[in-house]
């Protein structure tokens, strides 16, 4: 069967999405806990999980249940106010802290709102940046290191950057970062901190994408966060980032309100996932499934001398690859065994993950790693190799040892990219 998608380019947007070689995007018509069913019938094993936001898997019978019972009514109106709200506060606070908390649609309106409300409150222009956080112009930087018209600061994680900015803390706003824990490790943090502390400059933590995926709460505890946003594991893929933190910095939020801020069924979602998130348990599961698929899949690429490694844990991990040619070979080979891997990005395996999900995707591993075999014997991984995959995943700088003048050669390689 064919499906016509994006005839004539109706679509005026592009959005993110697994896509063929070609660009066109994959078509599935059905998902199931770990699987997607594309057109043709085959069966997926997805590892991208709509970006991360599917944590707890496709149609998981708790949270659809509770959506359906939300879409019939029976859980609030999206009129006005109801005790799921007050409920759903409850938990954010709980579970993230913070003396406020608010909501939002997508991480994106989230992050432009909270950075906007932090500068007014501090009364300061510069925001300085690392990391992605969500389409809006005012991120958009022509180069790193200098201010761009919104006075945002894109300092690509790097410590000393970042260092002779808050050397000038009375321009400095607040630091936004979005924590990545493949390519950053404790030491980094812990120097991050020393750092925003000593200059007393507010840190926003974009947790989006990795709030409540490793644990029960934030991922960063040696950040200790002025303002936290959590979204991707918060509502199974549901319309909901929330934010929280100081009750001054995020006055301004008073302003926030939108037609759908009491929309019953993403509320459902949102609170039933989060009961389950708050216990822990699928964040465990998860981690279990995913370090025995790196490790089932770290040894067969060493034995069959296929040049790729993996970064980070089964809570969210990542492929490297010597090069970009190993990088389209091994993504052609794992969509011919049906893998669905979030391509030069992050893998985010989710609690539908049980061990014969896990056994089935080692067992297409193997097929990929026999289909690569001998293709690559020339390659290895380099520094360029990790700091590229880093790039990928992370939009900035690895923490690895290197000069200054390191970092100028190899942020010229990658900003264009
Ligand atoms: C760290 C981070 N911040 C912000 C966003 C933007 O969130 P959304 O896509 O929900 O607008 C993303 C999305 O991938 C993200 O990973």
């Amino acid at each position: 069967m064919t499906i016509d998608i994006g005839a004539g380019k109706l679509l005026a947007q592009e959005p993110t999405c697994p896509r063929d070689a070609d660009g066109r995007p994959r078509v599935f018509v059905e998902g199931s806990g770990a699987y997607l069913t594309d057109p043709d019938g085959r069966r997926w094993i997805d590892f991208d999980n709509a970006r991360g936001s599917v944590v707890l898997g496709h149609g998981d019978e708790e949270v659809a249940e509770a959506i359906a019972r939300a879409a019939r009514g029976r859980s609030g109106v999206g009129t006005a106010w109801s005790p799921v709200l007050d409920s759903l506060l409850g938990q954010l606070q709980e579970v993230c802290g913070g003396d406020v908390v608010g909501l939002y649609r997508t991480g994106t309106a989230a992050l432009r709102s909270v950075t906007c409300a932090v500068r007014d409150a501090r009364d300061r222009s510069i925001v300085l940046s690392s990391g992605y956080h969500g389409y809006d112009p005012m991120w958009h930087c022509d180069e790193p290191f200098t201010p761009n018209q919104h006075g945002i600061v894109e300092f690509l994680f790097d410590l000393d950057v970042l260092a002779e900015w808050l050397s000038r803390p009375e321009q400095v706003a607040a630091v936004v970062i979005s924590p990545d824990h493949m390519h950053l490790g404790e030491r980094w943090y812990t120097e991050f901190t020393r750092l925003t502390k000593e200059a007393d400059v507010p840190v926003i933590a974009d947790e989006v994408k990795v709030g409540l995926r490793y644990r029960a709460g934030l991922s960063t505890p040696l950040l200790d966060p002025a303002v936290w946003i959590v979204a991707k594991c918060l509502a199974n893929g549901s319309p909901v980032a929330a934010v929280g933190g100081d009750a001054h910095l995020l006055a301004a939020l008073e302003d926030v309100s939108f037609t759908s801020y009491f929309e019953p069924t993403a509320m459902a979602a949102a609170t039933t996932t989060l009961r389950r998130m708050a216990t822990g348990e699928p964040q465990q599961a998860i981690r279990a499934a995913g370090d025995r698929f790196i490790a089932h899949t770290r040894a067969a690429f060493a034995n069959a001398g296929v040049p790729i490694d993996l970064a980070g844990n089964g809570n969210l991990f990542q492929f490297v690859c010597a090069d970009d040619e190993v990088a389209d070979a091994f993504h052609a080979a794992a969509a011919a065994e049906g893998l669905l891997f979030f391509e030069g990005d992050n893998q985010t395996p989710s609690a539908a993950f049980t061990d014969e999900v896990v056994e089935d995707a080692c067992g297409r591993i193997d097929r990929v790693s026999a289909a690569l075999t001998g293709r690559f014997t020339d390659r290895e991984l380099t520094e360029e190799s990790w700091y590229a995959s880093a790039w990928g995943a992370m939009d900035g700088l690895a923490d690895r040892p290197r000069t200054r003048e390191e970092t100028t050669a190899i942020v010229e390689r990658l900003w264009e990219d």
